[in-house]
């Protein structure tokens, strides 16, 4: 790759950043706890979904310590809503290792921030030049379709060929480490705002030497991960009230859910709900039952397979649950963590009940 472009790539882009780029997101300072923090957050999830999640989960815990300290409940009922779920429990064992481990000091390099629980090599590399001013390579989805299409690297995100090109790429751009966290953002930056999925290369700093731009194929990079067929799992899912409260219990072993509340629910192959089994292993009989209903389905996609939840509503006689079962008002499910389809569904629900 000749050097003269590389030099034009990093120049152009870092021009174009003092004038078109985003300098005022609320986590932007060299502050690791905040980098950290929203980094994670954002793996996945875009920056106008994380923004709300960001200010209250930092309000909640604005010290590495309040973090490292809080209950697993109060970070889950943080999180609700980003979901993939496994990154809230990593993020918080990531700062107790800090704050427990290692007296309150961050790593500070790429190198030993990807040593922490959930802190991929590109994560590492973003923390690692925002807040250290490294020479670290970031090197995530967005820089991914950039890179791909300025100089033209062949094959999809699902290839190691592909990310190690990219990634190789990535590290020949690097600029003379003044600029680093002004670079890594506006790689970030081009990705989001100019060089999207249906690119605007009207507005691109770096138009007149992207080689995808020139040939015309610029939607043709990165290219296409293949198609996987998800798998198709079934639920039923039981919305037991006893008055005005609903039946949550609390997700635990393992599981995409654990650590959040939930309805009961039973996994199945077969769409027709086995609502007989269902009450019975929920320890209900039919005469407490008062009222069933069959709600409209809910299909929700996780990355790995497709769910789809079945409701049944059913009235119970009042004190048909141990004492121990936990029941909630509709206002009440607001301050703890719920699946983002199982709180969709309580809405719909409670909504129609007006409760
Ligand atoms: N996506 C990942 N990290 C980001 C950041 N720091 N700012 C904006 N978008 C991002």
């Amino acid at each position: 790759m000749p050097e003269a472009k590389k030099k034009r790539f990093t120049t152009e882009l870092l021009r174009w950043y003092a004038l078109s780029g985003r300098h005022d997101l609320p986590w932007q300072k060299p502050d690791w706890y905040a980098r950290i923090v929203s980094e994670v957050m954002l793996q996945q999830t875009q920056v106008v979904t994380v923004l709300p999640r960001y200010e209250a989960f930092m309000s909640a815990f604005p010290r590495p310590e309040d973090l490292a300290h809080a209950s697993e409940d109060e970070v889950m009922s943080l999180w609700a809503g980003l979901g993939y779920y496994s990154r809230a429990r990593n993020l918080q064992k990531a700062i107790r290792v800090i704050v427990d481990e290692k007296a309150g000091r961050c790593p500070e390099s790429a190198e030993a921030l990807a040593e922490l629980p959930g802190i991929g090599p590109s994560t590492a590399g973003a923390v690692a030049s925002f807040v250290f001013g490294e020479r670290a390579v970031m090197a995530d989805g967005n820089a991914q379709r950039v890179l791909s299409r300025v100089f033209l690297i062949e094959g999809n995100a699902t290839e190691k060929r592909f990310k190690e090109a990219v990634w190789a790429c990535a590290e020949s751009l690097l600029p003379e480490s003044r600029d680093m966290a002004d670079y890594t953002q506006a790689l970030m930056d081009l990705g989001a705002l100019v060089c999207r999925r249906r690119p605007d290369c009207r507005c691109c700093p770096v138009a007149d030497i992207c080689d995808a731009n020139q040939k015309g194929v610029q939607t043709a990079f990165p290219g296409k991960k293949p198609k996987r067929e998800r798998p198709v799992r079934h639920a039923a899912a039981l919305f037991a009230f006893e008055d005005d409260r609903i039946w949550l219990q609390k997700r635990e072993g393992r599981g995409v859910w654990k650590g959040l509340w939930a309805v009961p629910v039973l996994e199945s192959e077969n769409p027709e709900p086995n609502v007989g089994e269902l009450l019975t292993r929920c320890g209900i009989r039919r005469e407490d039952v008062r009222l069933q209903s069959q709600l409209g389905d809910l299909t929700h996609d996780f990355t790995h397979y497709r769910l789809i939840i079945h409701p049944v509503m059913i009235e119970l006689r009042p004190g048909t649950l141990p004492s121990d079962a936990w029941l909630f008002t509709f206002e009440e499910t607001a301050d703890i963590g719920l699946p983002t389809p199982i709180k969709t569904l309580l809405q719909l629900i409670c909504g129609s009940l007006r409760l």
